[in-house]
């Protein structure tokens, strides 16, 4: 029996738009291929030409429009220049609160053919997947200022860490290691800040023994980002904080290659509100408008989503077929080549045709 799918996309602004033409084509073929799924889509038009129109990037009722989705597709938000980015990225922030988002999944794998930033490191030895903490931490909007403007000025931010946050971020990291390489490092720097990363440390004490088959330790977030330049290899599942999670899938962007290939998820992963598959990268307003942006990161984006609704063969048909691609020598301007936003979509949907069925 086919299943039926409600995705919501939303293509945003900039390049938003040109590399989810490029992940829709290649859901379209993929969807063919394996003839078990369908994908209704809600195509929204919100963001910038939103805006122009009725004075606000999504209407009042967005979340509602949302809710019933099994999953929503993102390109990009933001165009500075028009609008200021509090006001076109404030939607993203409610959806990944509203839907209880999480957990911020994001895969840092260096794949065949493509030259590493690293000396010597290989496909294969960058291969690891940092989950960021993404309702809660150092980034609730939780402190105020005083004295503004005066010599004496002071600004108070407190982080928010809670037992049950750190618990069900931990519990998704070791689930994840027992599907890969078993390995589980958490960032942690209870050394300087005892009480938050103190709480991390206990938890991630207290759930290692019911994970015995997930060899787990934790490391100084500075440490931890040194080593992952150093010794990338010896990483499998990184769990962070929001902070530190931040920063460490900034590095594993550059360390697979960069921002065009960097897919991301906002999970909810008890699936009681849809959760929002992205590309790391923005609306990129340098090149928008110009069909040269990468839509791999789209693309990845979006097998990430299939894998989420349970449909693992076909995501891994897209996988296989970006890899496919770029073995075969495709490139988009930021990897060197010359293809063009399509023409790389089209590559990847003939290597996805060859595989077959
Ligand atoms: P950006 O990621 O849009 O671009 C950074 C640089 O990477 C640019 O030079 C751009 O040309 C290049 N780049 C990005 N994606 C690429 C792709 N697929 N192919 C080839 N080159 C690519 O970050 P930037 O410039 O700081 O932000 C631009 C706008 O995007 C801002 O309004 C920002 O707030 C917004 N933004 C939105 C995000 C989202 O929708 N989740 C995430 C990050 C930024
Ligand atoms: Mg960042």
């Amino acid at each position: 029996m086919t299943k039926t799918l409600a995705i919501a996309v939303y293509p945003g602004d900039g390049i938003g738009p040109e590399v989810i033409a490029e992940a829709l084509k290649v859901l379209d073929r993929v969807q063919a291929l394996e003839g078990s799924f369908q994908l209704a889509l809600t195509m929204l038009p919100w963001g910038v030409d939103y805006w122009k129109q009725h004075g606000r990037v999504v209407p009042d009722n967005f979340l509602d429009v949302l809710r019933p989705c099994d999953a929503i597709l993102l390109g990009a938000v933001g165009w500075p220049a028009l609008i200021p980015d509090s006001e076109t990225l404030a939607p993203l922030v409610t959806i990944r609160q509203s839907f209880d988002q999480y957990a911020c999944v994001r895969p840092a794998r260096l794949l065949p053919g493509l030259a590493s930033v690293l000396a010597g490191k290989q496909p294969g030895d960058i291969d690891f997947v940092v989950i960021r903490e993404n309702s809660e931490g150092e980034y609730v909007d939780n402190g105020g200022r005083l004295r503004r403007g005066t010599p004496d000025e002071v600004a108070v931010q407190t982080a928010l860490h809670t037992r049950r946050g750190i618990e069900r971020i931990l519990r998704y990291g070791f689930d994840l290691a027992r599907r890969r390489r078993h390995t589980l490092t958490m960032a942690t720097k209870s050394n300087a800040q005892r009480h938050a990363y103190g709480l991390w440390d206990e938890v991630l004490e207290q759930l290692a023994p019911e994970y015995p088959d997930v060899a787990s330790d934790r490391q100084h977030c500075d440490a931890l980002l040194m080593n992952l330049v150093r010794w990338p290899e010896r990483f499998d599942v990184i769990v962070a904080s929001n902070l530190f999670g931040d920063l460490l899938t900034d590095l594993g962007g550059v360390l697979s290659g960069g921002l065009g290939l960097a897919p991301s998820t906002n999970t909810n992963p008890e699936l009681r509100f849809p959760s929002m598959f992205e590309p790391v990268h923005g609306s990129a307003p340098d090149i928008a408008g110009q069909g040269i942006a990468n839509p791999i990161a789209a693309i990845l984006s979006a097998s990430m989503m299939l894998d989420h609704l349970n449909l693992p063969s076909a995501a891994e048909r897209i996988r296989t077929a970006v890899e496919t691609a770029l073995a075969e020598g495709a490139r988009t301007r930021d990897l060197g080549g010359t293809l063009r936003t399509s023409e790389m979509g089209d590559a990847i949907v003939r290597c996805l045709d060859s595989a077959g069925k």
